[in-house]
């Protein structure tokens, strides 16, 4: 199989991944639940692997990092756990359903939202930010990279408006963490939210969340935490405020792993290598007749992800020739990201997303170009 859908998640992991998850499940007590060597190599694992993710994000702790499932679960504890009723929130038509829901369910408890819009090639300008903020503007939230079209916000200059306003600044990382820097400290976000099983290259069921010392967030859950357990309460001291029950350190064992071999290949290097091989394919595929094309390729600040449709042929239909007649894996349908399917006019068609990963080559590239080409041969002759 050609696996070109790694912005759903990475399906190549480093060796070392399986070996740290595999030497995990035979070694791991319960971090924090005794002192045997078992409990305290599992309390090892998470505190090792809060400072690897402190130092990867420039975190100001690494207490200040909690482990959760992935990214909507610290996207809903950031976006339920900070927001009262009268809050303002701003955000923009990129956002996926991990951001868009847990608004919507909190716009219902008396919250204002403002979704900035884009232009035809989805891009949100970032001066649109400071236009947006009222008097009882108390967020901004975002995705720093969409999962639709690969187009990046400016973080930098949001942070800079969020800074200079005094609002609270959450970014969701889920396309962007592993290939692009995130220095949380430079670009002044408040909360990031990320998840460990796409550019990070960890295991599902991994992903945490950073939160600026000083900011309380309600938790989620709450529960067991190994400590102070005669209080009624959760424990209110990161990282413990923002995780009950055993964690999952089989999971967080390989996610360290991922990471150490993150810093040792170098994300700038495994960014070239996945630009070089968008690039190779978006040139390969531009000018086919019935191409239609979907975000900014003018620029390489973008996640490596090409997102198309074939003239007025079903997304899913393409997605499926793709796989039955030539074994390429790609996304199709609906991406969770509504208002930007609404945005670019693509609700009934949805898009083929083809997302591409340092791992993959350039042959497999070439083979999707002639797919592609094919499929538009086939979609010229048919009705
Ligand atoms: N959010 C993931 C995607 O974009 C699953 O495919």
């Amino acid at each position: 199989m050609i696996y070109l859908d790694n912005a759903a998640t990475a399906l190549k992991r480093p060796d070392c991944v399986k070996t740290a998850v595999a030497e995990a499940l035979c070694s791991l007590g319960n971090a924090g639940r005794g002192a045997h060597e078992a409990t305290l190599h599992a309390s090892r694992n998470l505190y090792s692997t809060r400072k690897k993710l402190n130092q990867f994000f420039n975190g100001e702790s690494p207490s200040q990092i909690a482990f959760t499932m992935n990214a909507t679960e610290s996207l809903n504890i950031a976006i339920k756990g900070i927001l009262n009723p009268g809050d303002h929130v701003i955000t923009t038509v990129s956002e996926h359903n991990s951001v868009l829901r847990p608004l919507y369910q909190m716009e219902e408890k008396g919250i204002e939202i403002t979704i900035l819009p884009c232009d035809p090639k989805g891009r949100i300008a970032s001066q649109d930010f400071a236009k947006a903020i009222r008097k009882n503007t108390r967020a901004i939230i975002c995705a720093h990279g969409s999962n639709l079209t690969g187009n990046l916000i400016d973080i930098k200059a949001v942070g800079q408006i969020a800074h200079s306003h005094n609002l609270l600044f959450i970014v969701d990382a889920s396309q962007t963490a592993g290939i692009i820097p995130i220095d949380v400290q430079d670009l002044k976000i408040h909360v990031l939210c990320f998840t460990g099983h796409k550019s990070l290259l960890g295991p599902q069921g991994t992903g945490g969340i950073y939160v600026k010392q000083g900011i309380n967030i309600r938790p989620l859950k709450t529960g067991g935490s190994g400590i102070q357990t005669y209080e009624k309460n959760h424990p209110p001291q990161m990282p413990t405020a923002l995780e009950a029950g055993t964690q999952n350190g089989h999971g967080i064992a390989g996610l360290h792993a991922a990471i150490t071999y993150l810093q040792d290949t170098g994300i700038h290097n495994i960014r070239q290598q996945e630009l070089k091989l968008m690039r190779r394919f978006h040139q390969g595929i531009k000018d086919i007749p019935g191409i239609k094309l979907y975000g900014d390729y003018d620029t390489d600040n973008r996640c490596p992800i090409v997102t198309l449709n074939l003239a007025d042929w079903d997304s899913s239909l393409v997605s499926d020739q793709l796989f039955t007649k030539y074994h390429i894996a790609t996304r199709p349908g609906a991406h969770c990201a509504p208002l930007m399917h609404q945005a670019l006019g693509t609700v009934e068609q949805g898009a083929v997303r083809f997302s591409f990963s340092h791992y993959n080559t350039e042959e497999e590239i070439d083979t999707a170009i002639q797919a592609m080409k094919q499929l538009a041969e086939e979609s010229s002759i048919q009705p």
